[in-house]
């Protein structure tokens, strides 16, 4: 299985449904809501230190400035703690501080002017306060969030004492920022009865619809949370959103007045929190031709002050520590720290590309230490047939693994680049030129959340009577394109053109107890919701078909509703089976036999004189899946979405920048429901871990607070850093039939891929070094290379 892989010719696709708006300016985020009157301005006062005591605050002379209103501080909270898995973060901290950006009021004032001013007027005396702000010393305190984790199989401890050759090793790993375009931002309006309509710019609505109930004192039926769209959330909108929204909130409430707080870039850099840093150890067990035997590893991460979503992340990287290759005995623990940094939280990928870095940085270490080219030693270690069990016990079905490497390989011209590579590595070495790397890595990243009661979506379809349709649904567009591919499922199901269908924005209202648009499962979940809604309407619409087929025109509710003068059609049992005979197409409804035809919009017209519903909503969970997190054993993922990547990298022997010379991707993405937005989430996924494992340096001062917090001092991916050749295939795959058309999630699997280009960057400056193992950290910056290139020329590492 998995040999003779057939590429997947690009396909002609849809507009992503914003494309219009976005290139001409007119998509509304959240700040772009017109200003209202009397509206307020909110800004937020925080710690400018790691830990502290908050020993006086006095706003006095603030509130005195013309135009500032109104302060807001943890005296009006209700419910003064919020958090997704473990409640332990304050809304607003009152007595002691954990973070740097940790905040302790919010100021709202009638124009930004007053707001600078009144912020500027804010009185705080601060204790400093002994910090943790390293992994190493939150483990020698026990500094710890949730227990300690451990996923096995096997016996690891005496595979590795009978294993021919060994290895052991430490990997540090940094965070990253996400940096969306449109910074946090929520905008609230009071209403009746002390109701609350929350604009925000979050990942998670509901999420953010309680914890704002929550911090107001006010039932979930009182707040209203609407995203319509976000200007990128990349998981740092799935929990943070919620404090920012409660911010404003609170000071909507406190006032009666609209209330709106959009953070600046820097304020948003400093408050929230990253991608978290992880540090591993590890110790690998194998014989000379480099098939793994054994393999253990201990994953610490920096989870920051407080839980977020850190636990779950760890679990995910425990879960991928595995990725595309089979260890018959493995063992990964797992152990979040409590810091004193922003909490860390979700960043596409999850924990998944911290596992996944790991492993794929041992298997070239594996190349180095039995002489072989790393691709061979990831062939002889992929899942195939009999060697295709996880170490948590779930089988790797539909798995292409061996035919991406096989096909890549090809593609890429893999075997004779290597070869020019080492010739050229060669004369680097004799005449202090720079030198190349090549690498190619996998990626096997599991669908489903982890978390199962996560893994349900909700959706309502409403035709009108016109015969166009909103779909509304719990799926938060963030430029991922999710709205599109859900209204390609609707206009589909109905035979109609997408012009016919409109993506609402998402509200609690109508979407209610929803999952996070998280975890790629924005589609799979969300969509297939739609598609039962679609489903249950079509079986009213074609058993109305039937029976109007049999019904002279003059008795058809169009003539006769009004007045009353034919019997009501009634719909019986026939609805279970009357999709068997009719078909949705082209704006048509006809039967099969073709016997009867009519317009969608006649149809539905007809429907609604008969009092037969035009609306349905759908709730869909993911079938099947089985994880005991106790015992680390299960089905946790419904399916693996995989691919493979080989970059090409070359160093500067004098300044130790990449320059990233070719990039070949190639994915199985099942059947594509858009072929160009998945093309488009492989290349932007790809490019966005490309700056993690490269330039992207979070730098933070002795108080714990980031330095690097705008885009002058923390370098993104620009596009002069793309790779000069940059191919991105999907091959042809329609067998992941366990999913809504067959289709495979793709929002988060190829920032993975990235990690190719961070392998590339070791094997230049390994082979540069006589192919000695040399450990470098992520991100691997010109700074870090440049030391492991010529670690004589530093006076210290
Ligand atoms: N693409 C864009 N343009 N903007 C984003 O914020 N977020 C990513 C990915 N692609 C993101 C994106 C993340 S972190 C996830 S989990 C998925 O989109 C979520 O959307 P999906 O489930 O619809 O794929
Ligand atoms: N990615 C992956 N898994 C998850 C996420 C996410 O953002 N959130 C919860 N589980």
């Amino acid at each position: 299985m998995g040999d003779g892989l057939k590429g997947l010719p690009p396909i002609a696709s849809d507009p992503h449904d914003s494309s219009f708006s976005h290139v001409t300016g007119r998509s509304e985020y959240v700040d772009d809501r017109p200003l209202l009157k009397r509206e307020l301005i909110c800004g937020l006062v925080y710690s400018p230190y790691a830990r502290a005591n908050l020993k006086s605050t006095d706003f006095t002379q603030a509130l005195q400035v013309p135009g500032v209103v109104e302060v807001v501080t943890a005296k009006d909270v209700v419910t003064n703690t919020w958090g997704t898995i473990f409640q332990d973060q304050p809304v607003l901290a009152s007595t002691e501080v954990h973070y740097a950006g940790e905040v302790i009021a919010v100021l709202g004032a009638e124009t930004p002017e007053a707001l600078r001013m009144g912020l500027a007027q804010v009185k705080v005396e601060w204790e400093k306060l002994p910090a943790i702000l390293s992994v190493d010393e939150a483990v020698s305190k026990k500094s710890f969030i949730g227990e300690e984790r451990s996923i096995a199989r096997g016996d690891v401890v005496e595979a590795l004492k009978n294993s021919p050759k060994r290895l052991s090793g430490c990997l540090k790993i940094q965070g990253a920022d996400h940096f969306y375009l449109e910074s946090q931002a929520a905008v609230v309006y009071p209403k009746e009865e002390g109701q609350l309509e929350v604009h925000s710019s979050t990942q998670h609505p509901t999420e953010t619809q309680h914890v704002v109930a929550k911090a107001c004192g006010v039932p979930f039926k009182d707040v209203v949370c609407i995203a319509k769209r976000l200007g990128g959330g990349f998981g740092g909108k799935e929990s943070q959103a919620a404090p920012i929204a409660a911010f404003a909130a609170l000071m909507a409430k406190k006032t009666g007045r609209p209330a709106r707080l959009a953070l600046s870039k820097d304020d948003d850099m400093v408050i929230t929190g990253k991608r978290n840093p992880f540090q591993i150890s590890y110790d690998v067990g194998f014989n000379s031709e480099g098939k793994i035997l054994a393999f253990d590893a201990k994953l610490f991460s920096d989870g920051g002050a407080y839980a977020d979503l850190s636990t779950s992340i760890m679990e995910r990287a425990m879960l991928h520590s595995d990725n595309a290759y089979f260890i018959p005995h493995m063992r990964v623990c797992g152990q979040v720290c409590r810091t004193n940094y922003h909490p860390h939280t979700a960043f596409r990928g999850f924990g998944g590309p911290k596992g996944v870095a790991l492993i794929e940085s041992v298997l070239e270490d594996v190349a180095r230490e039995t002489g072989k080219d790393a691709l061979d030693i990831r062939k002889l270690n992929c899942y195939k047939p009999g060697e295709d069990i996880t170490h948590y016990g779930q089988k790797v079905e539909n798995n292409l693994l061996p035919g991406l490497f096989e096909k890549l390989e090809t593609d890429s011209e893999y075997r004779s680049r290597r070869e020019e590579i080492n010739s050229w590595n060669q004369k680097a070495i004799e005449t202090g030129g720079n030198p190349r790397g090549l690498s190619l890595t996998a990626v096997k990243f599991g669908i489903s959340f982890t978390t199962r009661f996560l893994n349900q979506g909700n959706a309502l379809v409403i035709i009108h009577t016109d015969g166009s349709v909103q779909v509304s649904t719990g799926a938060v567009e963030m430029g991922q394109g999710v709205n599109s591919r859900i209204a390609s499922i609707v206009a589909e199901e109905f035979g109609l053109p997408l012009s016919s269908i409109r993506m609402m924005p998402t509200s609690t209202e109508k979407n209610a107890n929803t999952s996070p648009t998280a975890a790629s499962s924005g589609t799979d979940i969300n969509g297939a919701a739609a598609q039962k809604a679609c489903l249950e309407i079509k079986k009213r619409l074609a058993a109305l078909a039937l029976k109007l087929k049999d019904t002279s025109k003059e008795l058809w509710p169009s003539k006769t509703a009004g007045l009353g003068t034919a019997p009501e059609i009634e719909l019986g049992k026939e609805i279970e089976t009357s999709l068997t005979q009719v078909a949705f197409e082209n704006c048509q409804v006809m039967l099969r036999d073709k016997s009867f035809q009519l317009k969608f919009s006649d149809l539905v017209r007809e429907a609604y004189l008969n009092r037969i519903s035009l609306s349905e909503y759908g709730h869909y969970r993911i079938p099947d899946l089985g994880f005991d997190k106790l015992k680390g054993k299960g089905r946790a993922f419904l399916y693996y979405t995989q691919g493979v990547a080989a970059s090409e990298v070359e160093l500067d022997r004098d300044t130790g920048e990449v320059k990233v010379r070719r990039v070949d991707i190639l994915m199985d993405l099942g059947r594509p429901i858009n072929y160009g937005l998945d093309v488009g989430q492989v290349t932007g996924g790809f490019i966005q871990g490309m700056g993690w494992v490269t330039t992207e340096n979070l730098v933070y001062n002795q108080d714990g607070f980031l330095l690097s917090h705008s885009p002058s001092t923390y370098k993104i991916p620009s596009i002069q850093d793309t790779p000069r050749i940059f191919n991105a295939n999907l091959v042809h795959n329609e067998g992941n039939t366990v999913n809504v058309k067959s289709t495979k999630a793709v929002g988060e699997p190829p920032l993975l891929l990235c990690l190719s280009v961070w392998t590339a960057i070791r094997d230049a400056v390994m082979s540069y070094q006589g192919n000695k193992v040399i450990p470098m950290a992520i991100p691997a910056t010109s700074e870090r290379i440049l030391r492991a290139l010529t670690p004589e020329e530093f006076l210290e590492t």
